[in-house]
């Protein structure tokens, strides 16, 4: 079934186990019990946990199902996400705790408590309002990691209008369609970013995304770099001179739970993002219970920092909502991890007394790379839990992370989740969980994952299959913007008759019945933790006047999980396949996506294999993108193009 690579094979073979401490144990939030008690009674699991949060009216009933695959959780209820992230904290007395230590690349910083955090949401809710925003509007936001992107979303869910986050790293194009598919009304953005020392432009790439957008009526421009910055008259306004001057009070309205609070766009195995719809009560439920339990989140004593931008579902569940939802003191850091030095995390860590540490393997594996003796110049004892996010992390950087980073003793949580679950489903539990380096283990109490075969059967302990998530769970998409149909058809088709949600991941049972994820077995590369579609890069290579045709594949890469490797066959008259003509197409998919779908290759071929319905069969491709032995060739129309290709790329033509 799952086309499994070659790096993911010891992760089959690791079998040792890390049992938590008694003294964390002892003091740890989840307790063993939780399973059995979310098994007895799923939905008064679920009640008890969204107790955690303020609701301006209960609700009547926990889960309505009736109209799956669309749930409804908390029906009836009423609350406001920002409140609840905010303003509640401070009533409860916590005005002057820490919300975000932000740290700027360059080295500036700024402590923002709850009481402050409150001023800046409430005006920043009041400007908004001032530009006739109203519940049900939506808000794209392009920024750098700056507090006033917090404090956008954070007012956004205070009125009740949708935010869509587009990452700082996306094209101009990719901008535009997402702008354009959710007909946003206001922009947000900044003049320039810090990335690597240097100050890079923003708002720049926001201009040229917006010619002729209709539906888009103000640019908000927060003055980061304070570089000269063209601006249009009568579109665009400074967030200072928009924001500073009004009032920091602003009385929050309760909005239904199912109130639509955000729109994300990922990539599916299309060409065309899909803008994945979170709603409110049950994300925010969600969010809340995860961070409390899995990161062991004590409010008021850890300082927590997940390392994630804003730009991806990490930075909107585990940096803004569960994080400020629990009241936690975190660290939010604008920059790359080796500006100026390669030690900046860790003395970020040492000077906040950094206690929960939340990241991805692909930076696990960079740290790796630069040396233990980076991590050891540094104080990381205040470190006691460590998370991993965004793809299977591998055995030997679990134990590297661990070793080096959580001082053989801090619990390592391997956290699997996706765009469209909201928050975190699989996952080991600090304090109850023995933990296995490679393994996420175990559906958190409440969640239900199976790993079923081709019938949707669920296989037996060793076997392998599909992953499902066979229950409906809070923090669970309700749509894809404008597109009813595809949603039906991209989570619930696959698995139909037992109405399960298919995730798009292959997975495996250990002799315990533990989960181990495989990746992903459709066409979705996983780039450092970054899902970018097959078919999306291969749109953007065939929009090139010189390609006539292109495969891209998703190659094992050491340091980024997967690398993109393209194979493109060039138009007659462009013949010069060269090293100019391969940089000019690695430069043309970045313009026309973002750098992070740059291709780490691209060969130049003279055909596809393609199966004989015209199928690319992106199987062999694979083969020869990680050099191994091309495997079964029987079902291409024409065998000889394999032989064809691989002799082409030896011969360099
Ligand atoms: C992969 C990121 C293995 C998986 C939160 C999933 C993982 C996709 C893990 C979602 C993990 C994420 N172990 N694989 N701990 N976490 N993935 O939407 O393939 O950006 O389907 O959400 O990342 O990526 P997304």
């Amino acid at each position: 079934m799952t086309e499994q690579s070659p790096a993911l094979d010891n992760l089959l073979t690791e079998s040792r186990t890390f049992p938590p401490s008694e003294a964390f144990s002892a003091q740890a939030n989840a307790t063993a019990d939780f399973y059995a008690e979310a098994d007895a009674d799923r939905e008064a699991f679920w009640a008890k946990q969204a107790e955690r949060l303020h609701w301006d009216t209960k609700w009547s009933q926990v889960l309505d199902w009736t109209n799956a695959p669309v749930a409804k959780w908390f029906v009836g209820g009423k609350l406001n996400v920002a409140y609840n992230c905010v303003d509640r904290h401070v009533v409860d007395g916590h005005g002057d705790q820490v919300a975000i230590h932000w740290v700027g690349e360059p080295g500036d910083n700024r402590d923002i408590t709850y009481a402050q955090l409150k001023d800046e949401v409430s005006r920043a809710a009041n400007a908004f309002e001032s530009l006739g925003l109203s519940a049900g509007d939506r808000v794209a936001i392009q920024m750098p990691m700056v507090p006033e992107a917090i404090f956008a979303m954070l007012a956004c869910a205070r009125i009740g209008v949708l935010h869509s986050v587009v990452f700082g790293g996306f094209s101009p194009t990719a901008l535009r369609s997402r702008v354009d598919d959710q007909a946003a009304r206001i922009v947000i953005t900044t003049d320039g970013q810090y990335r690597r020392g240097k100050a890079a432009p923003m708002k720049a790439n926001v201009d040229e995304a917006l010619e002729g957008a209709e539906s888009v009526e103000k640019v908000i421009v927060v003055r980061r770099t304070g570089d000269e910055v063209p601006i249009t008259e009568g579109r665009d306004l400074w967030w200072h001179e928009l924001v500073d001057g009004q009032s920091a009070e602003h009385t929050p309205q309760a909005f239904d739970s199912e109130h639509p609070l955000f729109i994300l766009y990922t990539s599916g195995t299309t060409g065309k993002p899909k803008g994945i719809l979170h709603t409110s009560g049950g994300y925010l439920t969600q969010a809340a219970y995860t961070h409390h339990n899995v990161f062991d989140h004590k409010a008021g004593e850890d300082v927590y920092w997940c390392t994630a931008d804003i730009g991806w579902i990490t930075g909107h569940t585990y940096i803004v909502y569960g994080p400020l939802a629990n009241r936690t003191t975190q660290v939010v850091y604008e920059g790359t991890p080796n500006t100026p030095h390669e030690g900046r995390h860790w003395e970020i860590v040492q000077q906040h007394k950094v206690s929960i540490y939340y990241t991805a393997p692909t930076l696990i594996r960079t740290f790796m790379k630069w040396g233990n003796e980076i991590p050891e110049k540094y104080d990381l004892s205040s470190l006691r839990v460590l998370g991993s996010v965004g793809e299977p992390i591998n055995p030997e950087a679990w134990i590297w992370y661990r070793e080096n980073v959580g001082a053989n003793s801090a619990p390592i949580v391997d956290t699997w989740w996706q765009t469209e679950t909201g928050g975190i489903m699989i996952s080991p539990l600090p304090g109850v969980t023995s933990t296995k380096p490679g393994s996420a283990q175990k559906a958190l109490p409440g969640i239900s994952a199976k790993v079923v075969d081709d019938q949707g059967v669920e296989v037996g302990k060793g076997g392998g299959g599909y992953l499902v998530l066979d229950k409906p769970w809070p923090g669970m998409l309700r749509g894809i913007w404008g597109d009813e149909e595809r949603f039906r058809d991209t989570y619930w088709s696959r698995f139909r008759d037992q109405g399960y949600y298919f995730a798009g991941d292959g997975a495996k049972y250990d002799a315990d019945g533990d989960i181990w994820l495989l990746g992903r077995v459709d066409d979705v590369m996983n780039v450092s933790g970054h899902r970018i579609s097959t078919t999306e890069v291969e749109s953007a290579l065939v929009s090139h006047p010189t390609v006539a045709e292109a495969a891209v594949v998703g190659a094992t890469d050491p340091t980024t999980g997967q690398g993109i490797v393209a194979f493109v066959i060039l138009r007659g008259n462009a013949v010069d396949g060269g090293e100019q003509a391969v940089q000019e197409l690695r430069n043309h998919v970045a313009k026309e996506i973002g750098p992070i779908a740059k291709p780490r290759q691209i060969l130049v071929v003279q055909e596809l294999p393609k199966t004989r319905s015209g199928k690319i069969m992106r199987r062999l491709l694979r083969d020869v993108a990680e050099n191994r032995q091309v495997g079964d060739v029987t079902t291409l129309a024409d065998s000889s193009v394999m032989d064809l290709i691989s002799s082409g790329l030896k011969s360099g033509k």
